[in-house]
């Protein structure tokens, strides 16, 4: 341990993260880059990136993963990106096939979305995954990969809706609002939440504890989709929006992943109030 910036710094955890530009790959990088030796990748946010030496720019499509890797020699990756799906799938086929050859973990982001296909309850961390989307199908896919290496090998992190002050969904948000946009709720739909500075700190903390294997990332209770915009809205200032109601089936549906088997410490749960409370101001 050194110390950098007056804080505790392990030079000895290398950690690299795919998608470091990326609203979630970025506020990880921000979140880790005072205690480890962090590195990220960038893919079109040049301007921002590509004087940081600290990052490095990687097109999935384009690029192999290994020479990345093999420059870097990370003892933790964080994958956290987005883009052309066959270009996902061999990029981590490749990270599975370094991590069997190196002493090294992933941190994989991974989606609620992977148990789209059931509607009628939460989701628990040893649940069978199914989905109905293409998205969700791809995460399955890669996490069945993962699956397949030793357990210390890899944590599969299940998130579900990402909010938080910065975030896209309340940007976007707040752009409808400005523009007397009409703003899409599903009334049907129950879900749990986040949002990056909590999702940030349980990422750290896994990361400094070794833990490995399934975690459900997400508010310890559950929400209906439009209760949650309508007080985020609140929360944004007094405006009357349009709301768009979108009915996608005629009964309540479940978007939400829960921990049962690993828990953590309660200092890292949260309630989706607490989302809306702490995090989300104008
Ligand atoms: N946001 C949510 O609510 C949410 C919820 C659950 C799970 N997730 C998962 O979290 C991960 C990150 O999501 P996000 O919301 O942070 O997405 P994002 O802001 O769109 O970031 C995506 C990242 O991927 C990079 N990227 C895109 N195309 C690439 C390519 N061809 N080659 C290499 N890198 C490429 C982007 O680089 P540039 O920006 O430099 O182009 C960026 O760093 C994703 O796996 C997503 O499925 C997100």
């Amino acid at each position: 341990m050194s110390k950098k910036g007056g804080k505790h710094y392990d030079s000895g955890k290398k950690i690299l993260i795919l998608g470091g530009s990326g609203f979630i790959g970025n506020a990880i990088y921000k979140e880790l880059c005072n205690y480890f030796d962090t590195y990220g990748t960038y893919y079109t946010a040049r301007k921002s990136f590509e004087k940081n030496q600290q990052f490095f720019r990687y097109d999935m499509t384009e690029d192999d993963i290994f020479p990345l890797l093999e420059k870097i020699q990370p003892r933790i990756i964080v994958s956290a990106v987005r883009g052309n799906f066959a270009a996902q799938i061999q990029a981590h086929q490749h990270i599975a096939e370094y991590l069997a050859q190196h002493d090294c973990t992933l941190y994989f982001i991974s989606s609620a979305n992977v148990f789209d296909a059931y509607s009628k309850y939460p989701s628990y961390e040893n649940d069978k995954t199914l989905s109905e989307s293409v998205y969700g199908r791809l995460k399955i896919r890669i996490e069945n990969m993962l699956l397949r290496l030793p357990k210390e090998k890899t944590a599969i992190l299940r998130v579900p809706m990402v909010f938080g002050n910065g975030s896209p969904r309340i940007k976007e948000i707040k752009k409808f609002i400005l523009e007397n946009e009409p703003v899409e709720v599903f009334p049907n739909l129950i879900l749990n939440v986040t949002n990056d500075d909590k999702l940030t700190q349980q990422v750290h903390y896994l990361i400094n504890r070794n833990k490995t294997g399934i975690f459900h990332l997400g508010s310890k209770d559950l929400v209906h989709h439009e209760d949650f915009i309508k007080e985020v809205v609140e929360r944004i200032g007094s405006f009357n929006p349009i709301y768009k109601r979108v009915f996608t089936t005629n009964e309540d549906r479940y978007l939400a992943v829960l921990p049962k088997d690993h828990k953590l410490p309660k200092n890292l749960q949260m309630s989706y109030q607490e989302i809306i409370d702490h995090h989300i101001l104008s």
